[in-house]
């Protein structure tokens, strides 16, 4: 594939890797290019939300009963609204809708479920810190028509492709497709994702912990012992760095190495974070990446759903802090 830095548009890129499967349709293509597009829509309104009536809450809440942001309700829309003619997905499914969101009768039906979080971090729009949308497509595996919610049921091993935008000091869109992991910068000038991290490999080991202590109370004493553990290493001085949005937390501890953990406590068992829409998409990028995500005992891509909603520990980014907190986890270390 000749790429260049800068010049190599998503688009182009999306073609070259179509042109490697002889096979290919180009549905799948036309589905990445879709979620872009939405995702430059959402980056032009996150821009100037300060500017315009679209910061602030929505007077509705979400399946989870969390307060839904303005930008929360905008995001899924255009989402939904990017996807829905496309004739490539049978359903989609979204942290802002209860059930499994059906294509329109009106268009055709495809071979592709997609599952999203239209905004990630919405406690942080309002403060001007980097938020994301994350998304990962499934092929469908009932046979025919509208889809349901047993195409969403699937262990994200069987994800065809995943990834997430960050709407930061720039606006990113990074993805894998099960062939690496490549980051596009969104030149506003052009209105295009230009190639700008090419072949994106995590650090084997980093330098960051990613958790919120406030809940350091509520932790089982196999995670304190971890963070002690790390707090001491002599070779290396972590620091912590914590947002509060997944997706900025990820892309830094991602590029730089590190570890982000977002644990069950003795409130929430389960943690915070859902599988199908935050664990499993950023469990593939960073599996692409060379690192590694776990429950803490299990891979996130062995899990096999039972909930379009169902929340999941999360331990995610390089590999020695991840195997590092599994061996605690598991008891092989005390
Ligand atoms: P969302 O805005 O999609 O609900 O996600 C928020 C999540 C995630 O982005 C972040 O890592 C986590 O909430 C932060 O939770 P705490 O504020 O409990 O640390
Ligand atoms: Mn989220
Ligand atoms: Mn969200």
């Amino acid at each position: 594939m000749s790429l260049r830095r800068g010049v190599t548009n998503l688009s182009r890129f999306l073609l070259e890797e179509q042109r490697l499967f002889p096979e290919a349709t180009g549905d799948f293509t036309l589905i990445l290019e879709q979620i872009a597009f939405a995702a430059k829509i959402i980056s032009r309104e996150v821009n100037k939300a300060g500017i315009v009536n679209i910061l602030g809450k929505a007077d509705s809440s979400n399946v989870h009963g969390e307060e839904q942001q303005k930008l929360d309700v905008y995001a899924n829309e255009k989402m939904i609204q990017a996807l829905d003619h496309t004739g490539k997905i049978c359903a989609m499914a979204s942290e802002e809708v209860d059930d499994v969101i059906d294509i329109p009768s009106k268009y055709p039906k495809g071979k592709y479920v997609v599952v999203f979080d239209p905004l990630d971090g919405s406690s942080n729009i309002d403060v001007n810190i980097s938020i994301g949308t994350i998304f990962a497509v499934y092929k469908r595996i009932s046979p025919e028509g509208s889809g349901c919610k047993k195409d969403f049921m699937q262990p994200g091993r069987n994800l065809v492709a995943s990834g997430y935008v960050i709407y930061g000091s720039s606006t990113m869109f990074v993805y894998t497709t099960g062939r690496g992991v490549n980051g596009f910068t969104l030149d506003p000038s052009v209105g295009e994702f230009l190639l700008s991290h090419y072949n994106m490999k995590t650090p084997n080991e980093g330098g960051i912990y990613s958790i919120n202590e406030a809940n350091y109370h509520k932790w089982d004493e196999r995670i304190k012992k971890f963070v002690e553990h790390i707090k001491n290493i002599k070779e290396r001085q972590y620091t912590s760095r914590y947002i509060g949005s997944l997706v900025a937390d990820f892309h830094r501890n991602l590029l730089k190495g590190g570890v982000f953990l977002y644990p069950g406590d003795t409130k929430n068992p389960r943690g915070k974070l859902r599988l199908l829409y935050e664990a499993n998409p950023l469990a593939f990028i960073i599996e692409q990446a060379g690192g590694k995500a776990i429950d803490g005992e299990n891979n996130i891509l062995d899990i096999v759903p039972d909930n379009l909603h169902q929340k999941t520990p999360l331990i995610i980014g390089s590999k020695f802090e991840v195997e590092l907190f599994q061996k605690y986890w598991t008891g092989e270390l005390k």
